[in-house]
């Protein structure tokens, strides 16, 4: 059997368990408007923007809450994008983005997942040090109407991970149409840093996003991921943020499907990088442009001390050419980009062993679909091992590893370097055409099953995943 007839068998799949979940979706929402609290008028009024401008609404920033007693529900809900523009999103507690999740390391949190959809679900906590059946993989999703408990303490460092759901085959759908929130980790190390906080320390979740012809999410996969037509910002269409010329801190998370970003700022002013997946760099570093894959994070300081009260500047995408987001600058503020002294990392080496895994067509890693029941290898627990990532096509593949943080090597082949942002602790890292990743890698805080997977969405859920078992 050829390979393309594998690829087309395992998208025959896809589509035939796809169509059922979308004609279900339509269904609870239709239901919802009928007789819902949430029951909005279409006619709702939608102001017109003048002729060759774009309106620009506020931007959306979640509520935050404590992960100590906390109920999250996954349901449908009618958001507004921005300006009036309401939509049929499927969201956590009625949020998109669902709420910010914040806690300091040593806490605990006990989090009751309630599954509203009309599918089975299971949330999963990325970045997040936890046990197995706090991992929220797919074998765990739960069906529609039922619950499940979580229970885990918060020890690892500060960083900006974030949740979404995992079920097996249904994750580029649930995500798409609103499932995602941020999830932040404090501790004292970042305490002592002084770094800006409150309404100067922002969570951007920047994802790509298609409306039907009446505004609701409309998610339309394709074997190559999914590709959006606009842009959202924490779920506003055309945002704009409120500043004062002095000093944020920007919490971005890419939370698309399949698209990379290519971040700058209009005016070609630098971004300061401190952080990245697993927290904080070990040193600061000026950067004009990043670009972030899918479910990696950035943690950047920018001081808008060079505006004056009335001028803006831009968030952009150079990839796609999008406005992502507009700094208006209101108030006089303060506050240069410091020079910090950030924590240091230890430096995993001498591997004991080299495994490699090859992103296979757009479904397989090393030559397998994923399969819930089959574990694909065994790892000791505590043993440095290198991780070799390679492709033979169909790129990007944004690797992403369960279960612990990686520190990436090399990358030969492709872009022939590893970049500014990906040094440190990672949990995600991005794999181009021709290009082989190398990264050492330990586990070392819990053992039980964790995953490997492709976080383009319609790649893993095509099966480009695979379960792995620590011991
Ligand atoms: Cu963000 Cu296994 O996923
Ligand atoms: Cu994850
Ligand atoms: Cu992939």
């Amino acid at each position: 059997m050829t390979q393309l007839t594998d690829i087309d068998q395992d998208l025959e799949r896809f589509r035939l368990t796809r169509s059922g979940f979308m004609r279900a979706t339509v269904v609870s929402v239709a239901a919802l408007g009928a007789g819902g609290a949430a029951s909005l008028s279409p006619s709702r009024a939608r102001a017109a923007p003048p002729k060759g401008t774009v309106t620009r609404y506020p931007l959306h920033v979640p509520p935050s809450t404590s992960p100590a007693s906390l109920t999250l529900a996954e349901a449908p809900a009618v958001v507004d994008l921005g300006g009036g523009q309401y939509s049929n999103v499927l969201a956590y507690n009625g949020f998109f983005p669902g709420p910010s999740i914040v806690a300091r390391r040593g806490d605990a949190a006990s989090i009751h997942l309630v599954n509203g959809l009309s599918e089975e679900t299971i949330t999963h906590w990325h970045g997040m040090l936890v046990e197995e059946r706090n991992d929220g993989g797919p074998k765990y999703a739960i069906p529609p109407g039922a619950s499940y408990d979580y229970a885990f303490t918060i020890n690892q460092r500060a960083c900006l991970n974030w949740y979404h759901p995992h079920p097996h085959m249904l994750t580029g759908e649930q995500v798409n149409l609103g499932l995602a929130g941020a999830f932040i980790v404090r501790d004292d190390l970042e305490t002592a840093l002084g770094l800006p906080y409150g309404a100067h320390e922002v969570p951007l979740i920047i994802r790509d996003a298609t409306l039907d012809t009446a505004g609701n999410l409309q998610y339309k996969p394709r074997t190559g991921g999914f590709d959006g037509q606009i842009p959202l910002v924490n779920g506003t269409r055309s945002p704009y943020l409120a500043v004062d010329s002095g000093l944020y801190r920007f919490r971005v998370l890419n939370g698309a499907n399949a698209r990379i970003f290519g971040l700058a700022l209009s005016n070609g002013s630098p971004f300061t990088l401190i952080g990245n997946d697993g927290g904080f760099l070990e040193s600061q570093t000026n950067l004009t442009r990043i670009d972030i894959a899918p479910a990696e994070r950035l943690d950047l300081l920018l001081s808008f001390a060079g505006l004056s009260v009335g001028q803006s500047v831009m968030l952009r995408d150079l990839r796609a050419g999008w406005d992502l987001l507009e700094f208006r600058v209101v108030a006089p503020g303060t506050g240069a980009v410091p020079t910090l002294t950030l924590p240091t990392i230890s430096k995993l080496s001498d591997p004991v062993t080299t495994r490699t895994f090859s992103f296979d067509g757009m479904s397989k890693i090393n030559g397998k679909l994923y399969d819930m029941n089959r574990i694909d290898f065994q790892v000791p627990f505590g043993q440095t091992e290198r991780w070799r990532f390679t492709t033979n096509g169909n790129a990007p593949h944004p690797v992403h590893v369960h279960g612990a943080s990686f520190q990436v090597q090399s990358r030969t082949g492709g872009r022939g370097t590893v970049y500014p942002w990906e040094r440190g602790w990672k949990d995600t890292v991005l794999l181009e055409d021709n290009e082989t990743v190398e990264v050492l890698i330990r586990f070392d805080a819990f053992r039980g099953n964790y995953l490997i997977h492709c976080h383009k969405l319609e790649h893993e859920d095509m099966g480009m995943m695979s379960n792995f078992q620590v011991v």
